[in-house]
């Protein structure tokens, strides 16, 4: 008889297109295999401190395949260790972790299965330390995760920035304008970088490297000078010039990671045409990129992690991750995940790539 009756699964952080498919990966080897009852935690750890889940059927997680977003709910704020709550005006820190670890034992589960980004992984590994077994699935759209070499909803956010791209292509070769896309990713340009190479960005910029205003005034100024009147630019949220900073477009008070970026295409914009005289126009993609069906790349990664994630269940290797090492799909202790972010190296081999068909980016 196996030993383990049940799990739990919990989605957190920001939402991200293959979330519900690692659900139904998860939910239905658990189920079909080995004849498990699973529960859903509503609203990543937020539903582990206020007591809220219901069991999953097959058929809730039946259909799911394709659908964006995900059936469990997120949260971007529930730091049980240190959980934010507004007092009047002021915002008091609570360590609701012993409330959790409560809720857990209540549930009666062998498992908890957790679907996160760094934030998330973080919180888990800290309760994997303290006994709780854990088993975690890496989810971002920005691809920014340590120890795997690729996250599931990265595919799809490039595939959505990449036709934003074509499709700013034609309007600004049309009105021969410079036309900045602006995408997210936070500290890290994976999905600038790739978006950029994919839609033929002629200049990209990415947190990894700080550019120099200079540089990008004067590719737009000779690619006009040589017939193209027009240029595209795909900016990461986190770029910043060589001697600026960031642009911050919000400070969410009561989320562990308080800094949302966003808005620098709009500084970059003014500079590139008060130096270049052309009309520039910039478009933020923002929280587009997470909405939505997954791409088929993503579907089949997250039906791999997820029931990888299922094996590590069975075999009770709890505290680890189901990675992906190439083409191989792995398991990596959850603490290196939960190791600060994993950004573009500046040598990569796309950046060379790019660069080799005359590609800027800014420095
Ligand atoms: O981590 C995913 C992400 O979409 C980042 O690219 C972005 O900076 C951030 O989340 C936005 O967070 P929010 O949904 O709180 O605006």
């Amino acid at each position: 008889m196996r030993k383990n009756k049940s799990i739990a699964i919990l989605s957190g952080g920001g939402d991200c297109p293959g979330t519900n498919a690692v659900i139904r990966a998860v939910a239905k080897k658990a189920i079909i295999q080995f004849g498990m009852e699973v529960i859903g935690i509503e609203d990543g750890y937020e539903g582990l401190i206020s007591g809220n889940w219901r069991k999953l059927q097959y058929s809730d997680v039946s259909g799911i395949l394709t659908v964006g977003g995900t059936i469990l709910g997120t949260s971007n704020k529930a730091d049980p260790f240190r959980y934010g709550v507004e007092k009047g005006k002021k915002l008091e820190y609570r360590d609701l972790s012993k409330t959790v670890i409560a809720n857990i034992k209540k549930l009666g589960v062998e498992c908890l299965v957790c679907i996160g980004g760094d934030g998330t992984l973080f919180v888990s590994n800290r309760f994997h330390k303290l006994g709780v077994p854990i088993v975690a699935v890496p989810k971002t759209i920005d691809n920014d995760l340590r120890g795997t070499d690729v996250t599931f909803g990265f595919d799809t956010a490039v595939s959505i920035a990449t036709e934003a791209i074509d499709r700013v292509h034609t309007t600004a070769q049309s009105h021969h304008r410079v036309m900045i896309v602006e995408v997210m990713g936070r500290t890290a340009g994976w999905i600038a970088l790739y978006a950029g190479v994919a839609g033929g960005g002629d200049i990209i910029l990415i947190p990894e490297i700080p550019y120099n205003i200079e540089v990008i005034v004067r590719k737009v100024k000779d690619r006009y000078r040589m017939g193209k009147r027009f240029s595209i630019v795909v900016i990461s949220e986190g770029a910043k010039p060589k001697d600026g900073d960031v642009v911050i477009r919000q400070i969410v008070k009561n989320s562990p990671e308080q800094v949302r970026l966003g808005g620098i295409s709009f500084m970059l914009g003014k500079h590139i045409e008060d130096a270049t005289g052309i009309e520039t126009r910039q478009v933020i993609l923002g929280h587009l990129q997470r909405g939505g069906t997954p791409t088929p790349t993503d579907r089949v990664l997250a039906t791999r992690l997820g029931t990888k994630a299922m094996e590590l269940v069975e075999a009770g290797q709890y505290g680890y991750m189901a990675a992906v090492k190439g083409s191989d799909i792995t398991a990596v202790p959850i603490e290196e995940a939960a190791n600060g972010p994993r950004n573009v190296p500046v040598d990569h081999p796309l950046i060379m790539s790019a660069r080799a068909v005359g590609t800027c980016f800014g420095d």
